[in-house]
């Protein structure tokens, strides 16, 4: 089984999305697969035209010469796909959003209805990668990722496919840095992750205790306010010096 995480986070490694990603991606190659993760802001991927060459000039191919016709190849060839993106204005970042965008050569441009009635475009693949979301936040409630939700839902129905799972960490910034008192519990949960990653891997879903237990705040909301507050204090101070 082949699984290849799409990281849109400008920040890349230095980032807490990739904390989040590399756990998981840890529990999956654990678990038997083989596991590629590509850092979207390495790459260039530049917006989409609109021009629609993919489906008439060149169909199946975009017009456009940058990273994104190696990124799509990965993408198809995949079994699963991790969209990994930390949450920016209640959304996807703008490179995950170009990456999104630029699949669109992956669709034939007739217009044909789903099991629903609703309309959508045929795929050009026997086949689509089930999908996995993975997104953290700076607030710590877990009801900043409601667009996100249906997001995925609606790109999993446009692109012929699935969401097999969702994992989200409001409260995110303190997974990559993070006081030594905070440490082990950041550490449960990467724990975690690693066990989210198995279960997708064996049994293409997570088990309702996992999904519950990655629901759960690392720390009280009312610690990571306080954390949060003096932490961007601490900054504002060393810039007034
Ligand atoms: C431009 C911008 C917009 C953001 N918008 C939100 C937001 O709407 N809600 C939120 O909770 N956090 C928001 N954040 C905070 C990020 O989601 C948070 O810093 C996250 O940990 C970044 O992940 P990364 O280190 O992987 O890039 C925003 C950050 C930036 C820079």
């Amino acid at each position: 089984m082949k699984i290849t995480a799409f990281n849109g986070s400008p920040r890349g490694k230095n980032g807490n999305t990739h904390v989040m990603v590399e756990e998981f991606l840890k529990g999956a190659n654990d678990a038997g697969a083989d596991v590629e993760n590509v850092f979207l802001a390495e790459k260039e991927i530049k917006p989409c035209k609109g021009c629609f060459g993919c489906w008439v000039k060149t169909p199946g191919k975009c017009v456009i010469k940058d990273d994104m016709e190696g990124s799509l190849s990965k993408f198809m060839s995949s079994d699963i796909v991790v969209f990994a993106t930390p949450l920016y204005a209640d959304n996807v970042t703008g490179i995950m959003k170009n990456f999104i965008d630029r699949r669109i050569p992956i669709l034939d441009p007739h217009l044909e209805k789903d099991e629903k009635g609703e309309c959508r475009h045929p795929s050009r693949y026997e086949k689509s990668p089930k999908i996995v979301v993975i997104s953290n936040c700076g607030f710590p409630e877990q009801n900043h990722f409601e667009v996100l939700k249906l997001l995925f839902r609606r790109i999993a129905r446009n692109t012929h496919s699935e969401v097999i799972a969702e994992i989200y960490r409001g409260g995110g910034e303190i997974l990559k840095e993070h006081p030594l008192i905070i440490k082990p519990f950041v550490w449960k949960y990467k724990k975690l992750l690693r066990k989210a990653g198995r279960e997708i891997v064996e049994t293409l879903k997570l088990t309702e205790e996992t999904m519950s237990q990655l629901e759960k705040p690392i720390i009280s909301k009312e610690q990571y306010i306080n954390g949060a507050n003096n932490r961007w204090d601490g900054l504002l101070s060393i810039k007034k010096c």
